[in-house]
């Protein structure tokens, strides 16, 4: 692999997924690492991450620098490139001269491999306090800014490079050309990671794991639980059963998906349990939203648990009891950096209502290494329907947490109905990648006066809250066209019984979360 060293955790998921956008495999490894530990991964490159820190502060990240002398190539980024510069004999400073933003960058030389075939002058994305005034000796300076007089540098004899600013930030021109240019020109790495690959290598994988035993895995309609799923049916058939819970929260068509294209696309054994009645029940009264929160999490571990006991059950009989569990557990779960350290450490995956601690099963997670859009690609790859491997985000509770009031059939359907005609209307005018999430609120505790044919209509509104977002964490309402949510305002109010309003929230993330409850 070629080892991220993360010395900031977003710069270091980024540059790792840039890496692999360059079809390169990439780990995340922490800053504290040993030479020693690092060699033993035999690592054919090496990325040093940008950070919050300056290398004159006390407490910062600690770094081996005997890795510069394992004869791995290795880039450093921003924070990472003065590590280097300090480590090998060159000179770090408090300027004064500080970069944030976008810098116009002017290439010296011929650039060397990292920037010879790329224009001469370049807007470069810059966070920096400190710089680098001296290069370390036998490192040529590459490019140069207005107040950074050594903005990178190399030793391609030594197989060293830096840069100073951000190539893994899209407000980076030539950013990725920069990283290729590292991976496959200076460090010959060849560009070899692709999805086909992933699923040979998973599939062999989940054999060596399973070998025989049985596997059972809950879909939720959702992503992660789909491609893994189809991943271990790939590796070992029949040996694998589904459950889906339909808990009646779900929107219109979601559980044909599954039942019929899914399964179709996939051959995986499904069994689905149909709790619709089992949720009403549960949540009749409720409009608390942690109360509902709290019961649709209790019912589905208990719906879940009962047909995953019926399986266990009927695998016994045959004298094969079922062993393993499949988890979509992604690398981004796995990699997660401690605070402001820079630590990198180990969170547990939590699915609706989180894993038993006395788990009898072993855990099947074929997702660990990628992320989200390598998990899409890979089932693209599978032949998974699009509705499914391109699903936007959707919360684990459905529709009961948008419905603001108590939960009843009535109001589900409704709400179907209004979500099914957004989305309708969203993808119809290629909207959905600009789109992070597109939330169909029901007002059901609100009703306003509306007039209708003759009559005077006494209806609940539906909220539309369409953002745009790149994590979840920060959210901004997406600017629609108007002439989109008159489409959609009209169909609502004209096919939907019972709404009479349609509203837009044109809140951020924060002050706004992006769910209403
Ligand atoms: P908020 O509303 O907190 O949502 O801005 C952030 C993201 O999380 C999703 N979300 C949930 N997902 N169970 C889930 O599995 C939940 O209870 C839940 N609440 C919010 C939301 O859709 C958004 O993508």
């Amino acid at each position: 692999p070629v080892l991220v060293v993360d010395f900031g955790a977003q710069y270091a998921q980024l540059i790792a997924r840039r890496v692999r956008e360059a079809s390169v495999y990439s780990e995340i490894v922490p800053h504290d690492i040993s030479a020693a530990e690092v060699a033993a991964k035999n690592p054919v490159g090496i990325v040093l991450s940008g950070g919050p820190s300056s290398v004159y502060e006390a407490g910062a990240p600690a770094f081996d620098s005997e890795i510069f002398e394992l004869g791995v190539p290795v880039m450093g980024i921003c924070y990472g490139f003065q590590v280097m510069a300090r480590a090998l004999g060159g000179e770090v400073a408090q300027t004064g001269a500080r970069e944030y933003g976008s810098t116009d960058m002017a290439v010296g030389g011929d650039g060397g491999s990292l920037l010879s075939e790329q224009p001469p002058a370049q807007t470069v994305w810059m966070s920096h306090g400190d710089s680098v005034v001296q290069a370390p000796e036998g490192f040529d300076v590459l490019a140069s800014t207005a107040s950074t007089p050594v903005a990178a540098f190399a030793n391609p004899s030594r197989g060293l490079y830096g840069v100073q600013w951000h190539p893994e930030v899209k407000h980076t021109q030539f950013g990725q050309d920069l990283i290729e240019n590292f991976l496959h020109r200076a460090a010959g790495i060849p560009a070899d990671w692709n999805p086909g690959n992933v699923i040979a290598d998973q599939v062999a994988a989940i054999q060596a794991q399973v070998g025989s035993g049985k596997v059972i895995c809950g879909l939720s309609g959702g992503v992660d639980s789909a491609v893994a799923a189809a991943l271990v049916h790939e590796a070992v058939g029949d040996q694998l059963v589904c459950i889906f819970v339909d808990h009646g929260l779900l929107r219109e068509g979601e559980r044909r998906q599954v039942e019929e294209d899914y399964v179709k696309s996939t051959g995986v054994r499904l069994v689905t349990v149909d709790a619709r009645e089992r949720f009403l029940s549960a949540l009749a009264g409720v409009s608390d939203p942690e109360q509902k929160r709290k019961i649709i999490g209790r019912e589905f571990i208990r719906t879940f648990e009962q047909a995953q006991a019926d399986l266990i059950a009927e695998a016994a009989a045959d004298g094969d009891p079922i062993r393993f569990l499949v988890q979509g557990t992604l690398y981004p779960d796995v990699v997660e950096s401690g605070g402001g350290s820079g630590t990198a450490n180990i969170k547990s995956h939590h699915n609706v209502g989180g894993l038993p601690e006395d788990l009898q099963f072993e855990l099947v997670e074929p997702l660990r290494a990628l992320f989200k859009d390598e998990v899409r690609a890979i089932g693209r790859e599978l032949g998974l329907p699009e509705e499914i491997v391109g699903r936007q985000p959707f919360p684990g509770p459905g529709l009961g947490i948008r419905i603001v009031g108590e939960v009843t059939f009535e109001r589900l359907e409704l709400l179907r109905q209004a979500d099914a005609i957004v989305r309708a209307e969203l993808t119809a005018a290629g909207l959905d990648a600009e789109i992070w999430q597109c939330p169909v609120v029901l007002l059901a505790d609100v009703r306003s006066v509306g007039v209708q044919g003759d009559g005077r209509t006494y209806g609940h509104p539906i909220v539309l809250r369409p953002v745009s977002s790149e994590d979840a964490m920060t959210a901004d309402w997406t600017r629609l066209p108007y002439d989109v949510l008159a489409r959609i305002s009209n169909r609502i109010t004209n096919e939907v019984s019972g709404v009479n309003r349609v509203v837009l929230d044109v809140t951020s993330k924060p002050p706004g979360t992006i769910e209403w409850e």
